[in-house]
């Protein structure tokens, strides 16, 4: 077992894992974080994707212990100080960016890098950038649109779907 400090969501968390705990595993069974959503383990679906210093990584692709002494950001920490939607999930919602949401985390936290990069994206560069994020309802077209808003773009040109 090794020992890791990691800050998660603002809070300083200690934990001893193994070392072949995935983060993914860790963040949803040792934090309870299950937000972070498991779809492949396979590093194909992006549904754990989750914000290590900043950039934004695949949990199941690494381990815990490689987190050590890292800045950690997942879903539960997109969410505005008093607790009302940030602006990507205000803009899912508003835009109707998901359908079973399953995807939804991994895609609002791939969004969140590529604005952080890109603050105001055309549609072929969301695409391209959500690549590596799967959506099995194939909800795709609002998802886009939904990243567009969040990016204070106009959307209204563009038909839902
Ligand atoms: S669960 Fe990590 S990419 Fe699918
Ligand atoms: S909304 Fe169902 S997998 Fe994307």
């Amino acid at each position: 077992m090794t020992e890791v400090t990691m800050v998660v969501n603002g809070k300083s968390v200690t934990k001893s894992v193994k070392g072949n705990t995935l983060m993914s595993e860790f963040l949803r069974e040792e934090l309870r974080l299950t937000g972070t959503h498991v779809g492949c383990d396979t590093s194909q679906c992006g549904a754990c994707v989750v914000h290590v210093n900043g950039e934004a990584v695949k949990s199941c692709t690494m381990f815990a212990a490689e987190a050590n002494g890292s800045e950690v950001k997942t879903i539960e920490g997109m969410e505005n100080p008093d607790g009302s939607l940030g602006v990507i999930q205000q803009a899912f919602q508003d835009h109707h960016g998901l359908q079973c949401g399953f995807c939804t985390p991994g895609m609002v936290m791939s969004a969140a890098a590529l604005l952080k990069d890109n603050p105001k994206p055309t549609e072929a560069e969301i695409r391209d950038y959500l690549e590596g994020n799967i959506c099995r309802c194939t909800g795709y077209h609002n998802i886009v649109k939904a990243i567009m808003a969040a990016s204070g773009q106009d959307v209204t040109s563009i038909a839902a779907e």
